[in-house]
Order: C-alpha cells, then structure tokens, then sequence
C-alpha cells in the first residue's frame, strides 16, 4: 500500500536520518524496532546504479524487515538520476518511499553538481524535482539544507511542493556550516505557513527534549534521529514517549552491551567481520557514552580492537574488572 506521509506521521514522529556508512541495511534493521515511522539507506549513487557497480547495489539490500523504507539516490544530472530509478525499479527490491539528496555538503559530491549544489538554481531544482516526481512510481521525498552558501529554505520549500514532491526533510545548517555550529531551527519558523506537505527536521536531535524543542520551534510534522542515535537506539523510542507523555525507557551498561550485541552480529552478517570490525571501532564506544556507569575506559579500549571477538572480550574484561555485573544483575 503506497504511503501517505500525513497519516504515518501522525501516529510516529521520528524519522531514522540517512547516513553514510552508518545506515545500511543491519543498522536499519537494527533500529527499526525501536519504532521509528520510516527508515532511509545512506545515499546511493545514481552512476553507481548506472555503471553496475557491485558495492552500489550492495548498499540496496533489505529483506523488508526496515520498512517503511526510503531509498536515497544522489546525483549531479537530470537524466542520470531518472536513469536511476528506471533501474531501480526494475530491481526487486521493496521499498516505500524514493528520496533524492539535494543536501550532501561533501566536495566530491558537489564538484559534480549533486547533493546541496540543486539548492542554489531553484529552475533546475524544480525542473529535476518535478520529473522525478513524473517518473517514480513510489512517494518522492527530498532532503534539503537551509541553502548552499546563504539561506534560501523558504523558496527551496515551496518549489519542492509545486513540484510534487510529498515530504521534505531539512537538515537546519547550510552547505558551508557543514556539520558544524548549532543546528538554526530558528530559520525554520516560517516552513509551516509557506507550504501544506508534511516536514521533518534534522540536526543536533541528541535528547527526546531536543526532539520537542526543535519541533515546537518549527511546528514540524516529524524529527529526524542522525548522530544522536548511534548507539543510543532508545533515543527513537523515548521520543515517542515523551510525545506521548509515557515514562522514559532507562537503559545501563548491560542493557547497552546486549543492544551492541545484537547489531554487531547483523553487521557481521550483512558486511563480513573485517569491514565489520571497521564499522564496529567508530561506533561500538558510542554505545557507552552517557552511562551513569563510568566507562570511560571500556570506550577508549574499544577503538583498539583488532578483530569481531575483541568487542566482546575487552567489554566482558571490562565488566570483570569493575564489577559492573553486580551493580547490574547478569549480563
Ligand atoms: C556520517 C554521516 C553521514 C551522513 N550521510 C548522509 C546521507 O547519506 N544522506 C543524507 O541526506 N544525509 C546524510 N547525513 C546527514 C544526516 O542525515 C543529518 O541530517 C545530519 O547529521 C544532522 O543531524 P545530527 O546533527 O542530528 O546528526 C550524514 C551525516 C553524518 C554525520
């Protein structure tokens, strides 16, 4: 059944942001459960789609168990990324939403013309939004900036609208602020009055209070969970709860180690235990930050781990060593 952002988001709020290399199919599959209302791949390159590009395709698999799912394409031409979708949509491959990445701040990306480069010629934007929109048989999403150099997100919104696409998520910095500096919600004040398509917004969502803060500034229709979340899965649900005005779900050190567990076997499966591993050494300390627990050193000994078995040994030692298992009950 197609979507319908309205409804969807009317019952769940939190949206899992796209990432790169972090967002693949175990990290959705992951989060999913702790309930968020859409799920996004990391962007996808439309030549890499084009030119069969073994690793391109790789980054398509699901098993449907991340649905409600958005793929995201990026690209720097019109007919390339049409191209795209024909050849996605010729691919097996079950999906809800097409989103296209009209905010990726990152040279490579932009030198050839894509991501936040389309924010800076509304024609064009327009033109490649509305024959997007014309070609995909899914709902068509698009993530933007509050602009490429100066901030231009109250025309971008609206010509997004005129050209059908049905949701849009905005990151609150531009091209230049990069991923640095506080998130602007500020700028996002007038979006609710200058279009009628739901919004979500991204940036700086670290706590369920920021999620609610962001979004009484911006009367946005949804939140988007980015950096925040990564290893901290209850951020998406404690969201919802306190929409919802329910208790917080807590979580400790054993609780963390379990939810590690569980991602770190799906990683291993979906990417091998050496690109595993990798994956694991920027991401397993993040799993242990903000406990009340102090795991300052388990964090710093995780980042030297040199194969899939380390992660647990060094957070079992760890565990031995400071008898947080009593503190916890069993792990
Ligand atoms: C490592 C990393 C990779 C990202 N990759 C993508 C991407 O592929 N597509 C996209 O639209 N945004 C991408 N983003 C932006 C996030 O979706 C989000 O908008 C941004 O991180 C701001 O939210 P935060 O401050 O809560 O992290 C990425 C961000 C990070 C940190």
């Amino acid at each position: 059944m197609e979507i319908n952002f309205n409804e969807l988001l009317s019952k769940k709020k939190v949206i899992l942001a796209p990432m790169a290399g972090i967002t693949s199919f175990s990290y959705r599959k992951f989060m999913n459960k702790f309930n968020p209302a859409l799920t996004y791949t990391e962007m996808i390159s439309d030549c890499g789609l084009i030119y069969g590009n073994k690793k391109t395709f790789e980054m398509l698999q699901t098993d449907g168990s991340d649905r409600p799912l958005g793929i995201q394409l990026f690209g720097g031409k019109k007919e390339t990324i049409l191209k795209a979708i024909e050849i996605l949509e010729n691919l097996p491959i079950e999906y809800d939403v097409l989103d296209i990445n009209l905010a990726c701040p990152v040279n490579k990306v932009v030198k050839s013309n894509g991501g936040s480069t389309w924010l800076k010629d509304q024609d064009a934007l327009f033109d490649l939004m509305s024959e997007v929109v014309k070609k995909s048989k899914k709902p068509v999403s698009a993530k933007i900036r509050l602009g490429y150099n100066e901030i231009n997100v109250n025309e971008t919104v609206q010509t997004l609208e005129r050209a059908g696409v049905q949701f849009i998520m905005i990151h609150a910095r531009t091209r230049k602020d990069l991923y640095h500096g506080k998130a602007r919600y500020e700028e996002l004040s007038k979006v609710r009055d200058l279009i009628k398509i739901p919004f979500g917004i991204s940036g700086d969502i670290y706590t369920p209070f920021d999620a609610i803060n962001a979004l009484k500034i911006t009367r946005a229709d949804a939140v988007l969970v980015a950096r925040g979340g990564v290893g901290n899965p209850l951020l998406i649900s404690n969201i919802n709860h306190l929409l919802n005005n329910e208790e917080l779900e807590e979580t400790n050190f054993n609780k963390q180690f379990e939810y590690f567990k569980e991602y770190k076997s799906l990683l291993v499966k979906e990417k091998g235990e050496k690109i595993a591993t990798s994956i694991l050494k920027g991401i397993a300390p993040k799993f242990f930050l903000n406990l009340k627990e102090d795991s300052k050193e388990v964090r710093k000994r995780l980042v030297a781990a040199q194969n899939i078995s380390d992660f647990d040994k060094i957070i079992e030692e760890f565990i031995n060593e400071s008898n947080l298992s009593k503190i916890n009950g069993e792990v």
